[in-house]
């Protein structure tokens, strides 16, 4: 039954190899192709903006409202591939003298990642030379990374693959059926979601690989970590929901009064939450892998630590 399972999954990561040599791209030839951003057009969809709620504002004003967001959206994943690297190659080298297959998996989703990471710089920058100044997005990448390393490796991996997998469900429901989005913040997208279509795969074997070596005691400590992450997660969406209404107020041209800035910023933080926190946390494969490791005390825990972000 073990050999069954370990060629099993060894030919999940051949698989995972296979499919990432075939749709390897590169940052200008493929993504770029000498195109910049055009403040004429949204970035992020309305389906993650929510900015049809914001009924306050103009049509200029929610366009711009989707820059802002789709800005701070490229800079959270350069954010957070950051810490997910490091522990991908961390867990990617307990197969360095094993598995071969898993061991390339992973060095190749290391080496995507880290060009993620590249192409999001180079975007806040294409973005930043678009748009008005004033825009500050002030979270130190290495900061979190070890914030969100010293915890448990259960809860790390979970909280990659919860990131991972609402990354497929942003691009297939929202971006990619949009057609009023700017071409080139579609592309971004289109070709960071063709390596995380198999991102998804390793964060779930490694995942149930580490689940299998736990205690019921660690795996406990790994639910609590996973809930510690996910405040921390929420307390960098305050922060940047905060900051970039600030912005909004300073560039919309007209002047905000304050009774119109406060629901503003709660707006703002409730689509951060669905951005980073809720679409991945309803995610129907994100939930049946995080209910066949977990007790129902721990899913109660889990649920009552999400309500409180309502
Ligand atoms: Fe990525
Ligand atoms: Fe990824």
């Amino acid at each position: 039954m073990n050999a069954m399972m370990q060629f099993s999954d060894t030919d999940k990561y051949a698989r995972v190899i296979k499919l990432s040599k075939a749709v390897h791209w590169e940052i200008e030839a493929d993504v770029i192709k000498g195109r910049g951003f055009d403040l004429s057009k949204k970035y992020l969809p309305d389906g993650l903006s929510l900015v049809s709620e914001m009924t306050m504002l103009s049509d200029d004003e929610k366009r711009l409202v989707s820059q802002i967001q789709g800005r701070t959206y490229a800079n959270v994943f350069g954010l957070v591939e950051r810490f997910i690297t490091a522990k991908l190659l961390e867990v990617g080298h307990e197969h360095s003298l094993g598995d071969q297959n898993a061991l390339e998996a992973l060095v190749r989703f290391s080496d995507e990642e880290i060009k993620h990471q590249t192409l999001f710089r180079r975007i806040n920058e294409m973005m930043s030379a678009a748009m008005p100044g004033g825009y500050r997005f002030d979270i130190d990448p290495d900061m979190v990374a070890r914030a969100v390393l010293s915890r448990s490796t259960w809860g790390v991996l979970m909280l990659t693959l919860h990131i991972e997998l609402f990354v497929q469900n942003h691009y297939r429901q929202t971006i990619e059926p949009d057609e009023n989005l700017s071409e080139l913040f579609k592309d971004v997208f289109l070709f960071h979601w063709k390596d995380e279509s198999q991102h998804v795969v390793l964060d779930e074997l490694e995942l149930k690989r580490h689940d299998a070596s736990l205690t019921p005691e660690g795996r406990d400590r790994g639910v609590d970590d996973f809930i510690a992450l996910f405040a921390a997660v929420d307390g960098i969406l305050q922060m940047q929901a905060k900051s970039d209404v600030a912005y909004f107020v300073a560039t919309c041209g007209r002047t905000v009064p304050s009774e119109e800035a406060r629901p503003l910023t709660a707006q703002f933080l409730k689509a951060y939450r669905w951005q980073y926190i809720f679409s991945g946390a309803t995610h129907p494969r994100f939930q049946a892998v995080l209910k066949r490791m977990i007790t129902e005390p721990q899913a109660e825990r889990i649920a009552a630590a999400l309500a409180t972000l309502h």
